[in-house]
């Protein structure tokens, strides 16, 4: 059997035959037979966008892997820095490679001062730290125009530098901002997590000493959260990436759709719903109203993962390390009681409806002290290197500009309608 499928035009009669290529049919094979004929897919269900070589996700078997290597052993043995370089370069970095990366990223952790007092310090008071955040990634295009040079070699890798580096400062940053505290400048001493950490909490003490159990626990999410294929946010840096537009501007887009509460802002969700929820006697009645389609249960189900997310089991194994550090977060009960109810439901089993990566995440940053609020930006902060990643592979297949088409179901061609004749 050979690996092609055959279309036939019932209309005329012609048949062509399109060969099945690493798990998919080339959509300008189809338009050889039928030019003006759209497959129409909302929200891209069925639709891949691309060729990408970065991440697989295997929905069915529960498998992660960023450029062949599975999320596990990431997790296990490497770091976020040297997970950044081989999503972005391909490679695990040779010890050469990691030191000068390291180097390169804790120099550029600093912002520039305008950008900290006259632009994130012109908030609102309560600003949600995202939307700050989100406006300040597209804010660093403003500073560095020369990022505008998409195909300089040289500036595009400063600008991926730049981005990885800043995010952590912006994102504590924010979070000072929101709470009323002064803004902590980067140590260059710090590893990444730790660094990230000391300007987040660090207060009157001369030198913030983060607690190694949780700047770890920190450095495994965020090498978990670092990438995941064609995700939303994902699909939008590619998207704004194929106008050729700088990549803060790209990054920026791709902050705003991690925003949204199905995609990133889902474990701020979680532990809304936890604390709304309040009690394990209560999750009975709660699955009751998601079962009647009144509330989702966030945190769980998820586009392609059919089956455990590989990170939530990981997640829950960090969470053994942070709460012996924090104490046991009460809400752990709750949602235990909550995976426990629905894996033994037919409505979650039926539609295949487990925990994702959200699901105990917001758990372990709660215990760790981070306001809800900051869920999301925890999330954005690593991502930025998965967003990266995907941004420069479509510029290196030299991707045409993103411009789907549509099936036009609205009026036909009518002529204009004077005030006079027009209806209440
Ligand atoms: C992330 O794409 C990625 O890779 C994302 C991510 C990444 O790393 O980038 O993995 C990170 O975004 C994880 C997902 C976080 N979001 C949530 O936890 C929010 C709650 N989950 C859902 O809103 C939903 O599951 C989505 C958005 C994640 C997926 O939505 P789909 O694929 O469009 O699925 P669907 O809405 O078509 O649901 C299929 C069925 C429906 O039931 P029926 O209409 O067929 O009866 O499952 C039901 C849905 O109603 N359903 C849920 C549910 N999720 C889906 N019912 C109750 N609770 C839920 N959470």
């Amino acid at each position: 059997m050979a690996d092609t499928v055959t279309i036939t035009d019932n209309r005329t009669g012609e048949s062509i035959e399109i060969p099945i290529v690493d798990g998919g049919v080339a959509a300008s094979e189809w338009r050889r037979l039928l030019p003006d004929i759209w497959f129409y897919d909302p929200a891209f269900v069925q639709t891949a966008g691309c060729a990408s070589s970065i991440t697989l996700v295997d929905g069915e078997q529960g498998i992660l892997r960023y450029r062949g290597y599975p999320i596990e052993q990431l997790a296990e043995k490497s770091n976020f820095l040297e997970v950044a370089y081989l999503l972005l370069f391909g490679e695990l970095p040779a010890a050469a490679e990691l030191d000068e990366w390291t180097h390169n990223i804790t120099h550029h952790t600093f912002i520039h001062e305008n950008m900290r007092k006259r632009f994130l310090e012109g908030f609102h008071y309560d600003a949600h730290p995202m939307g700050m955040l989100v406006s300040a990634v597209a804010a660093l295009s403003t500073f560095y125009p020369e990022a505008k040079q998409i195909f300089d070699p040289d500036s595009r890798k400063k600008q991926i530098v730049r981005l990885i580096a800043k995010m952590p400062t912006l994102a504590a940053a924010a979070h000072r901002f929101h709470v009323g505290m002064p803004f902590v400048y980067p140590d260059n001493s710090l590893d990444f997590a730790s660094n990230f950490l000391s300007m987040m909490w660090k207060t009157a003490e001369p030198r913030y000493a983060a607690n190694p159990a949780l700047a770890h626990a920190i450095d495994v999410l965020f090498i978990l959260h670092a990438d995941h294929e064609q995700n939303c946010s994902t699909t939008a840096m590619r998207v704004v990436g194929s106008s050729h537009a700088d990549p803060y501007s790209a990054c920026a887009a791709a902050a705003s759709a991690l925003y949204g509460p199905r995609h990133g802002g889902a474990n701020e969700a979680v532990v809304q719903m936890l604390l709304e929820i309040g009690h394990i006697d209560n999750v009975d009645a709660y699955i009751r109203r998601v079962k009647a389609g009144e509330v989702r249960l966030q945190g769980f189900g998820h586009r392609v993962y059919k089956s455990y997310d590989p990170r939530a089991k990981i997640i829950k194994r960090v969470a053994d390390e942070v709460f012996a550090v924090t104490g046991v977060n009460h809400l752990l009960d709750i949602a235990l009681k909550l995976e426990e109810v629905a894996l033994s439901d037919d409505y979650f089993l039926s539609r295949k409806l487990y925990p994702n990566v959200d699901f105990y995440s917001g758990l372990i940053y709660q215990a760790m002290g981070f306001p809800i609020n900051m869920f999301p930006v925890l999330f954005a902060i690593p991502r930025t290197a998965g967003w990266l990643a995907h941004w420069k592979e479509l510029l290196d297949q030299d991707s045409k500009i993103s411009r789907p088409r549509q099936l036009y179901v609205g009026h036909p061609e009518r002529d204009y309608l004077p005030l006079s004749e027009r209806g209440a």
